[in-house]
């Protein structure tokens, strides 16, 4: 089999670039070792930013996040036992985002691509990828207990943190940068309304905890919780009473959670990871395979999409003008944002979490930081401008 463009990873970097080049009718052929009910089900974030609302909008994949998602403009910080709104339109001339589940988008993805795109085939699990710096790159896959040979122009490495497009990139052209926090997040998913109308960020001294939605009778809620944590060990009333202390405010003391049925719990670890450069000859890096974010800001989501925007609209370039340039720029010109985006994510993370090996000076400092972000609207334009997200280039 020969395609233009063969992308391993069905997750939304892979499946939206699948998309864009559909539309603008460049061939692909998508590969994704999980199946399809598995890569609907998996949980992930929640959160667009305007840049990644518009380009599922102008990708004709908009239509039922325009109908179910959420628009937020803004979100709570609580810290030292109060409470702070960041107002994002007011911040950053008037840039929100919107509330729809990864997974949600991922559903959109899929059907619309079976629907009318070129081939995504699950339970195809990418073993290699074979001369990525020559002029005929192939991808070495077994599908339905047969190995297969998917000859391409270009591959597209969209296979998460774990895939194997990173190591087709020789070690001594790759550079990585990583940081493992000493703590993870309980994540839970349960059958109960938020009583809040938008996303709460708690500092406290017991650990930092985060109110999110999934629909209007759908919570998901974030605790943090030591590496390591076995999520068996926290039943669910430890989990909402733990949550409730966290929240906790001077000014509504009798402010609590509203709790129902937990449907999911799972505990995940947080990272930051840079692997430069993300292109290696005829072979690209999307996504999560070559960058990694702890999810504190919920930035995973937006730099994939980023990504993929930037290489199908180089790769459109490639095909109708013959010029290499942007190609030969997309590396660069993802790495920009994708270290905004990290710092962004190390500088929500370490405000917010309470490293166990953190003395009282540096408590005071996180303390000062997020009062500085309540004081002044200089610093919540910071905040806001980054949550929300920069333009995308070009
Ligand atoms: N062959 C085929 N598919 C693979 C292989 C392989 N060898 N290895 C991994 N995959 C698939 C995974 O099963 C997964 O579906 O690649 C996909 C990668 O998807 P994601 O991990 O969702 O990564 P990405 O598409 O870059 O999206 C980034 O996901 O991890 C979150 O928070 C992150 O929101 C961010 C987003
Ligand atoms: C989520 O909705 O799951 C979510 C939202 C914001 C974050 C992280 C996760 O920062």
């Amino acid at each position: 089999m020969h395609t233009t463009v063969g992308i391993i990873g069905g997750g939304p970097a892979g499946l939206l670039l699948a998309r864009l080049l559909h539309n603008a009718g460049i061939d692909s052929v998508v590969l994704e070792r999980r199946d399809r009910g598995y890569v609907e089900r998996r949980q992930r974030a929640g959160i667009l930013e305007q840049a990644t609302v518009d380009a599922l909008r102008a990708a004709g994949a908009g239509e039922r996040m325009d109908r179910e998602g959420m628009p937020h403009d803004g979100i709570e910080l609580r810290f030292d036992r109060r409470s702070h709104r960041i107002d994002f339109p007011a911040l950053t001339g008037g840039r929100s985002v919107m509330v729809y589940a990864q997974t949600e988008v991922v559903k959109d993805l899929i059907a619309l691509q079976l629907a009318d795109g070129g081939p995504l085939l699950f339970d195809a699990e990418v073993r290699g990828v074979d001369g990525a710096d020559t002029d005929r790159p192939s991808v070495r896959y077994v599908h339905e207990g047969r190995e297969q040979t998917l000859t391409c122009d270009y591959v597209v490495g969209c296979d998460g943190f774990h895939g194997v497009a990173k190591g087709a990139v020789p070690e001594s052209v790759r550079t990585t940068y990583e940081r493992v926090y000493p703590y993870s997040w309980l994540g839970i998913l349960a059958e109960a309304p938020p009583v809040y109308d938008e996303l709460i960020y708690a500092h406290s001294r017991r650990g930092f905890a985060l109110a999110t939605m999934r629909s209007p009778s759908v919570s998901r809620l974030y605790l943090q919780v030591p590496g390591g944590t076995d999520p068996a060990d926290w039943s669910d009333e430890r989990i909402w009473d733990e949550l409730d202390a966290r929240f906790a405010t001077d000014a509504d003391p009798g402010w609590k959670l509203e709790r129902g049925p937990v449907t999911g719990k799972a505990v995940l670890p947080m990272r930051s990871h840079v692997t430069e450069p993300m292109r290696y000859g005829r072979m690209f890096l999307a996504g999560d395979a070559a960058h990694i974010v702890p999810p504190t800001g919920a930035k995973g989501l937006n730099l994939a999409a980023a990504d993929v925007i930037v290489l199908a609209r180089a790769l459109i370039n490639e095909r109708d003008a013959g010029s290499t340039e942007l190609l030969d720029a997309y590396s660069d010109t993802c790495l920009r944002r994708v270290w905004r985006a990290e710092h962004f994510s190390y500088f929500m993370t370490t405000m917010l979490h309470t490293d166990p090996a953190q003395s009282a000076f540096e408590t005071r400092l996180q303390l000062s930081q997020l009062d500085r972000v309540a004081a002044s609207p200089h610093a919540a334009a910071e905040l806001a401008e980054n949550y929300t997200g920069l333009p995308l280039p070009g």
